[in-house]
């Protein structure tokens, strides 16, 4: 169900490859994200596998998640990386990630991060305006470089999908609208630091209707085609990401064959390098969030409560988009109980589950999140005075701490007091 036999039942104990969640727990403590390496392998391979007969760069968008034994794993396998701000281009770099298998993205890139992208080199900055493609140029002259950029465009296709992940819409701050392209196209004529090689994209995440890509990705196309008449020489289209992963066994995410079968025979005539900017495709199930079950409790009105040690902190997806994660007790029970499974932040919203079927845990049992590798840790906070967990990388029988639990000498850290 999870992404191959990455997350399985040895007997009754729920594990992680070849190595017993129980067993990290106790090691590592909860809350706990516990990732699989093979199942980041095997979902890279899977997306390349269905791509491989078009000419492609697949850039991880390492905002899903950002830990740098993540990053490495699939930067190991040939990946490269998508990257937001100065802080992920750091990470990515720190992670061994070559500069040039690197495009910047950013709606709002600081002069500094553009200089930061500039210096190291990075494939491409992708422009988001006609003031950014200004700053690029102007940055790039201080700097004595030449910039290479894409523009993104927006191509006001509404996917179907949560309205906060919805980002190819013309009422949402992404991207440039179509109006506006002459002005830019013409703006390459006057600006004599920065030059255009890609068109590029993102309309959502978590988008299950190829449809969208079709619509959106044809758009693109009629751009490159004005493009290549105005004389651009565009090497790269980049349709960013978007695809989707299984949360619920009873919603099925749309195989990614299904969006090759639609997008190769689109994309292939153009005769560019496309570029794939997956990342929950790629991370969420390779991950889950480990927790252990503090208290069990029941209101007057006979409503059950499971309190974990986890929270919204560490997982803030089902509090901010109301999504569904699979919650599997670590050892196996026989029988159920349908209560909601809340956290100790002082929030309604801190929830994991809420009237769901559960196995019959007790108190200082493990409850394991499932699906919690992308947009899982890299969203996690101190609220509460919340402490941010430890992550453990398993490999076959091998675990490894790749970050360790903050103190609370941390959490102070920064402050002038
Ligand atoms: N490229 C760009 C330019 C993006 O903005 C994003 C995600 C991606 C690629 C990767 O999208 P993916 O393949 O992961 O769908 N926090 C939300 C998701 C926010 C996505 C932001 N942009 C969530 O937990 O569902």
């Amino acid at each position: 169900m999870f992404d191959s036999n990455s997350f399985h039942y040895t007997g009754n104990t729920l594990s992680c490859e070849e190595v017993s969640l129980q067993e990290l727990a106790g090691r590592y403590g909860t809350p706990l994200f516990v990732t699989s390496a093979k199942s980041l392998t095997e979902s890279y391979l899977a997306f390349e596998h269905a791509f491989a007969t078009l000419p492609h760069f697949t850039c991880y968008s390492v905002k899903a998640n950002f830990n740098l034994s993540v990053i490495r794993t699939l930067a190991e396998l040939g990946c490269g990386c998508d990257v937001n701000s100065g802080g992920e281009l750091f990470r990515a770099l720190k992670a061994g990630v070559k500069p040039e298998k690197i495009v910047f993205a950013g709606v709002g890139k600081k002069p500094e991060e553009i200089a930061y992208a500039l210096e190291s080199g990075v494939l491409m900055l992708k422009a988001e305006s006609v003031s950014e493609l200004r700053a690029i140029d102007r940055i790039a002259g201080e700097l004595g470089r030449n910039a290479t950029v894409a523009i993104r465009i927006n191509p006001n296709v509404t996917a179907e999908t949560h309205p906060y992940i919805t980002t190819g819409d013309s009422k949402e701050k992404f991207g440039i609208d179509e109006a506006e392209l002459e002005e830019v196209f013409e703006l390459f004529g006057t600006l004599g630091n920065i030059t255009l090689k890609g068109l590029d994209m993102h309309i959502g995440s978590q988008i299950f209707d190829t449809g969208f890509y079709v619509e959106a990705t044809m758009k693109l196309l009629d751009i490159f085609n004005s493009a290549k008449d105005l004389g651009f020489c565009i090497e790269y289209l980049d349709i960013g990401g978007g695809f989707p992963v299984t949360y619920d066994p009873k919603k099925q995410a749309t195989p990614i064959e299904h969006f090759a079968q639609k997008l190769i025979p689109l994309l292939a005539p153009a005769g560019v390098t496309v570029i794939f900017e997956p990342g929950r495709y790629l991370a969420a199930n390779a991950s889950v969030l480990l927790t252990r079950i503090l208290y069990r409790k029941r209101n007057h009105t006979g409503k059950e409560f499971f309190v974990v040690d986890a929270a919204m902190t560490e997982l803030i997806r089902p509090a901010l988009y109301h999504s569904h994660h699979e919650i599997l007790s670590v050892t196996r029970h026989d029988s159920t109980i349908r209560a909601d499974v809340v956290g100790p932040v002082c929030e309604s919203s801190d929830f994991f589950a809420r009237h769901r079927e559960l196995d019959a845990a007790e108190e200082g049992e493990l409850f394991a999140v499932m699906s919690a590798g992308a947009y899982g840790a890299v969203m996690s906070s101190n609220y509460n005075g919340r402490l941010r967990p430890a992550e453990v990388l398993v490999s076959g029988s091998e675990a490894k701490l790749v970050r360790r639990r903050d103190t609370y000498d941390q959490l102070i850290q920064n402050e002038v007091f």
